[in-house]
C-alpha cells in the first residue's frame, strides 16, 4: 500500500476534537477551576471537567489504537534533521501527557473520593486537593503540556505559511492519494 497524502478519516475527526476539548480543560482547569473554593458551587465545573477529562482519555486510547492500524502519510520535514526530530518527540510527548493527565486526574478522583462526591450523593468536596499527591502530578503535568501545545500549534502554523507545504490538509478531509 502506498504512502498516503492524510490520515485517517477517524483520526483526523478524533484529532480536531480532542485538540477542542484538550485546550478547553487545560485553559478551564488553569484559569477557574484550580482557584474557585471547594465549596458546593465548585460541583458543576468539576463534574464538566472531569467527564471531559475522561472523554479525551478513551479518545486519545483509541486515537492510538487507530494511529497504529492505519497508513500515515510520511513525517513531515522542515529540511532541518533536529527540527524534524524534536517534532517527531513532540507528538509522542503529546499522546503520552494526554495520557498522564487522564490518568493522574483519575488518580486525584480516586484518592479524593470524587466519583462519590461529584457524581453521587456525599457533595462534599475535600478541603485541599494538594494533600493527594496525584495533585501534584496533574498541575505540574498540565503546564508542560500548555508549553507542548503551544510548540505543536507554533510548528504547524510555522509548516503552513512560512514553508507552505500545506501540512494542514493532512489532518484534512478528502481524497487520500
Ligand atoms: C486530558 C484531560 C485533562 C486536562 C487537559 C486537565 C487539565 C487540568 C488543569 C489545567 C488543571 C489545573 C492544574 C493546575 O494549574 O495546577 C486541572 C485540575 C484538576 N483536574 Fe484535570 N485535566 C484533565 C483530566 C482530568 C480528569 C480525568 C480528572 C478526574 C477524573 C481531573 C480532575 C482534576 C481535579 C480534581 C483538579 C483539581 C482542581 C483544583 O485544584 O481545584 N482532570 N486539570
Amino acid at each position: 500500500m502506498s504512502t498516503p497524502k492524510r490520515y485517517n478519516p477517524w483520526l483526523v475527526t478524533i484529532h480536531w476534537l480532542t485538540a477542542l476539548l484538550f485546550i478547553l480543560n487545560l485553559l478551564a482547569g488553569t484559569f477557574v477551576l484550580k482557584w474557585l473554593p471547594n465549596e458546593a458551587a465548585k460541583i458543576t465545573p468539576l463534574a464538566s471537567h472531569m467527564t471531559i477529562g475522561i472523554l479525551i482519555l478513551v479518545l486519545t486510547l483509541v486515537r492510538i489504537f487507530v494511529r497504529l492500524t492505519t497508513p500515515a502519510p510520511a513525517h513531515a520535514t522542515t529540511g532541518n534533521a533536529l527540527l524534524d526530530k524534536i517534532g517527531i518527540l513532540t507528538h509522542y510527548l503529546l499522546y503520552l501527557g494526554a495520557l498522564g493527565l487522564g490518568i493522574s486526574g483519575l488518580g486525584i478522583a480516586s484518592q479524593a473520593g470524587l466519583f462519590q462526591s461529584v457524581f453521587g450523593a456525599a457533595g462534599q468536596l475535600p478541603e485541599d486537593f494538594y494533600v493527594f499527591p496525584a495533585r501534584y502530578g496533574h498541575g505540574y503535568l498540565a503546564n508542560a503540556l500548555i508549553l507542548l501545545v503551544l510548540l505543536h500549534i507554533g510548528a504547524a502554523l510555522f509548516h503552513q505559511f512560512v514553508r507552505k507545504d500545506g501540512l494542514l490538509s493532512r489532518m484534512g478531509y478528502g481524497k487520500s492519494q
